[in-house]
């Protein structure tokens, strides 16, 4: 039985994801200490004996099971993880609302637009909260960032562009996993990589209202585990996307999957009539700053940036990505405790995952597609 300014949790699967979620659960009340209700690690669902042995052993759960229903019944569960690859999230996410538990979801939300939106509505209908793992919004140069291009300091923007260059699939020799597979994982770089992107730039900038993109595959076949036997990926490494925002913006987003030597180089740059700006996340704590017509400078995240000061309080050596998922949780455990849906939400969820549709049927056409509009996704941040 939980205390009474206590908050139960529950996770499904402690995966890589679901691990950094408990863990984010646990260290919000140390860093948002105002939160009225402290998290406690209730039960986790996962298959794996290995996950939940983790969960209780490492993360402190209670109690684990295999089975996520069996989770979602538990009277002491208040809000749910879900952690799960992507092709689970609209089943579990549906009977996350059928049971009335908020819900912080994993991105990408759903594997199409259609299963995002079913999320987004349903969960919006039954009248739950919601967060989607949209991390990379939170970092505090980013906050910084957001808060300079709102109050005019870059001028009138006119354009952006952004990329995300990751390596995990780079080598021909990985094996056939779940991301490969157009059923499991819906599209490859597009949802797993550049749905972060869609939802920075729109955070950034303004809604994103049509694109214009190509699709690429480099590596056509993988080898699928203890068979030996090659199967076909059925998804893009690679995508690059030409896009028109509200308010006349104009802007570029690329990503691959496979590119050799960048871990995790997500850039993106904002020019404005009076300036630009670019953060990269290899330097997280940094921003580049281009107003006074001498080129970059860089600044050093001060504690005014965002959350920054609540993890350095003396302005020290920086903050790093798993601090950004503090930041995420504590938002969306505010949403519950005060009644009112902050961002991001399953709507940001569901509003990239019609960029990222788009942009697929932009790729298989070549033709310029609009986007859906979709209500209910940027709402307020904090
Ligand atoms: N926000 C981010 O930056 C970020 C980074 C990595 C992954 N992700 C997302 O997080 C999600 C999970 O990715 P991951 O890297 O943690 O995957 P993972 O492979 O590490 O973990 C998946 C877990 O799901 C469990 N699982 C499988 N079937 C299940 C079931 N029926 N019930 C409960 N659990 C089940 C597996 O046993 C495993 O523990 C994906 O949607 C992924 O795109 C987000």
């Amino acid at each position: 039985m939980p205390s009474q300014n206590s908050i139960g949790v529950g996770l499904i699967s402690v995966g890589v994801m679901g691990r950094l979620h408990a863990r984010s659960y646990l260290q919000s009340s140390q860093f948002f200490p105002e939160l009225p209700r402290r998290a406690e690690l209730v039960v986790a669902a996962d298959p794996d004996a290995g996950g939940r042995a983790y969960a209780s052993d490492a993360l402190g759960f209670r109690e684990t099971t295999t089975d996520y229903r069996q989770l979602l019944a538990h009277p002491d569960v208040d809000v749910v993880s879900i952690c799960s690859p992507p092709f689970l999230h609209h089943e579990m996410a549906l009977a996350a609302v059928e049971a009335g538990k908020h819900f912080w979801i994993e991105k990408p939300m759903g594997r199409s637009a259609r299963e995002s939106r079913d999320i987004a509505e349903r969960a919006g209908a039954a009248g739950l909260f919601t967060g989607v793992g949209f991390n990379y919004r939170h970092a505090p140069a980013v906050a910084e960032a957001r808060r300079l291009i709102r109050t005019g300091a870059l001028g009138r923007i006119t354009n952006l562009q952004l990329r995300m260059i990751t390596s995990y699939a780079s080598d021909p020799a990985q094996p056939f996993t779940w991301r490969y597979e157009e059923a499991q994982a819906g599209s490859g770089a597009l949802a797993d990589v550049l749905s972060h992107g869609f939802d920075l730039a729109q955070f950034l900038v303004a809604p994103i209202k049509s694109v214009s993109s190509v699709t690429e595959r480099f590596i056509p076949k993988r080898t699928v585990p203890g068979t030996g036997e090659t199967r076909e990926v059925e998804n893009e490494d690679y995508a690059a996307v030409l896009a028109r925002f509200e308010g006349g913006v104009v802007g570029v987003l690329e990503t691959t999957r496979v590119a050799v030597g960048p871990h995790a180089e997500y850039i993106v740059e904002v020019y404005g009539t009076e300036g630009s700006l670019r953060w990269n996340f290899d330097r997280m704590n940094q921003l580049e700053l281009a107003d006074d017509g001498s080129g970059y400078r860089t600044i050093m995240t001060p504690t005014s940036y965002g959350e920054f000061g609540r993890f350095q309080p003396n302005a020290g050596p920086g903050i790093g990505f798993n601090d950004l998922k503090t930041i995420e949780a504590a938002l969306f455990l505010r949403s519950v405790a005060e009644g009112r849906q902050l961002a991001p939400s399953a709507a940001d969820g569901w509003s990239a995952a019609e960029i990222v549709d788009a942009a697929l049927r932009s790729a298989a056409s070549g033709e310029w597609v609009d986007v859906p509009v979709v209500s209910g996704s940027l709402t307020t941040q904090a």
